[in-house]
């Protein structure tokens, strides 16, 4: 595997498979890589020739600099997993190479309406961070494909919606949600949860999981589900930002088929934010790992 920190070197080895007319796919990380991340990098190459991953951890999508400083790091691990792996490149700039100008007085792409509800009315700025540092990896790697997990689902949507709307030709591609066996969906923040913590945070899948059985069973008093739902975790200890029923497309679930709805949450449990949803097209249908658009 080749690590490339600057620009022209990407470009370099991507115009060499551009020439070769070799497909390329891209999974975008913020490091301290888990199997869900591993696991996107195996659909990017069901996908394409040649795969590149990057860890770059955007200064621009985070709320207050102490959260960039003390996010885990762990490069050599995170070096070996992908070497192992079979990726062909890692892209790991560093932030001047990314924003030259900083992060203030930069461009930035913004998507409103969707990126101002769920997490982002709770995390103001934060998908704009996403969207600008997306959108600059595009542009820099300019893959055929990205890949990008279902376990953040708001950020696919926004970023399926930008690809669209700025009429980016990279198909995305969304891999399925990576849990620990007791359910708890992987991730870089569950590293904060204390031992009596990390006991407890299963509950909040185990929360949504039933919420969606409600949902199979034939309920559709989607506010009073919310509401039990967030209670629930209330008293388990968990401090809910949200707890929705919306479509698939992030709009109101009133019309919907029960195949098209998703409970999603937000609940802070400590010192950790987790971040979780349960798609019923999921869990009603055995659909494959990774769903194409
Ligand atoms: P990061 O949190 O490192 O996640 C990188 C990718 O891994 C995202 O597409 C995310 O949805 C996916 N992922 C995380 N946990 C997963 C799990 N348990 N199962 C499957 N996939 C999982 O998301 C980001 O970084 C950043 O916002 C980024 C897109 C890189 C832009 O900076």
């Amino acid at each position: 595997m080749k690590t490339v920190r600057d620009i022209a070197a990407a470009r370099k080895v991507l115009a060499e498979w551009r020439d070769r007319q070799l497909s390329v796919a891209l999974v975008p990380t913020m490091g301290n890589l888990h199997p869900g991340h591993l696991s996107l990098l195996q659909i990017a190459a069901e996908y394409a020739e040649r795969v590149v991953a990057t860890i770059f951890v955007n200064p621009m999508q985070f709320d207050k600099q102490d959260e960039v400083t003390r996010y885990p790091r762990t490069f050599k691990e995170d070096r070996e997993k992908l070497n192992a792996l079979g990726v062909d490149v890692l892209f790991c700039p560093d932030t001047s190479v990314i924003y030259p100008h900083g992060t203030e007085l930069t461009t930035r792409v913004e998507l409103p309406g969707l990126t101002e509800i769920l997490c982002g009315a709770h995390r103001p700025g934060h998908f704009t961070g996403v969207t600008t540092v997306v959108t600059k990896l595009f542009n820099i790697l300019q893959p055929d494909v990205a890949v990008f997990g279902e376990k953040d689902y708001q950020q696919l949507h926004v970023l399926r919606r930008v690809t669209e709307d700025l009429n980016m030709p990279v198909r995305i591609v969304a891999g399925r949600t990576i849990r620990e066996s007791d359910g708890l969906a992987m991730s870089s923040r569950n590293h904060y949860l204390s031992a009596a913590e990390r006991e407890r945070a299963p509950q909040l899948h185990g929360t949504l999981m039933h919420t969606a059985k409600q949902l199979i069973s034939g309920d559709r008093d989607f506010s009073r589900l919310e509401r039990s739902a967030t209670l629930k975790l209330r008293n388990a200890g968990f401090k809910p930002e949200y707890v929705r029923i919306l479509a698939s497309d992030l709009g109101g679930p009133e019309q919907s088929a029960v195949s098209d709805l998703i409970v999603l949450a937000a609940a802070w449990l400590g010192e950790a934010r987790l971040l979780d949803n349960m798609i019923l097209r999921n869990l009603m249908h055995d659909a494959p790992h990774a769903s194409a658009r």
